[in-house]
């Protein structure tokens, strides 16, 4: 039986527009994201074989093949909830009025400002190099948001640190209404932004214990 399953999208494949087109949304959640939800699953039970037969010979390819495909999964399912339709409250940036403050606290907090904030996670997710993501992070240890680049789904990220806002930056994700306009796509997508999902994940890593203390 599968371990993973491909979630729902939280809204119809055009929800998104004019941000995102429905043919993006359609392609990337039922073929990308499926591929790997697939390749995780896939994976599973390809180490559990090399354990049954004690063959080992392929253990570096498919450590890493475990690490992509379930980052892979994870940064996706994230994904698609950090985003709304405008319509639905999506865009705009975590006001206290709206519930969301204490998130708003944090930003300032950890980059001076939202504008400073809204700048480095722009530039970092416009400019990754390749295929990868622009992530905003809890890191438990010092209690802090951090931005990362991710590499792929899994490079270049700081253990233990929680990811709460997630742009995808792999050439899938705007391609076919972007063409090469990358930035021109990660500009955009601070309109559909979902900040009350961005808050919830928030305050769940918030909660939990760093794992340096245990
Ligand atoms: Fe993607």
């Amino acid at each position: 039986m599968a371990i993973y399953t491909l979630p729902e999208l939280p809204y119809d494949y055009a929800a998104l527009e004019p941000v995102i087109n429905p043919q993006i949304i359609e392609l990337h959640h039922d073929k990308h994201h499926a591929a790997y939800v697939k390749g995780a699953n896939d994976t599973l039970e390809q180490l559990e074989e090399a354990r049954d037969k004690e063959q080992w010979g392929s253990i570096n390819g498919l450590e890493k093949n475990l690490a992509f495909h379930l980052s892979g999964h994870i940064l996706h399912s994230i994904y698609w909830n950090n985003m709304d339709s405008p319509k639905d409250g999506g865009g705009g940036e975590p006001l206290a009025a709206d519930g969301v403050g204490d998130l708003a606290d944090a930003i300032t907090e950890s980059f001076g400002s939202f504008a400073k904030f809204k700048a480095q996670l722009t530039k970092a997710a416009a400019t990754t190099q390749g295929s990868g993501w622009g992530v905003l992070a809890y890191e438990p240890i010092s209690g802090r948001l951090i931005v990362e680049q991710v590499y792929d789904h899994q490079g270049n990220v700081g253990q233990g640190s929680i990811p709460v806002l997630v742009f995808d930056a792999w050439e899938h994700a705007f391609y076919l209404q972007y063409k090469n306009q990358k930035v021109d796509f990660i500009d955009a997508m601070w309109q559909v932004v979902n900040w009350q999902d961005v808050n919830k994940r928030y305050q769940a890593a918030k909660a939990s214990v760093p794992l340096i203390s245990l």
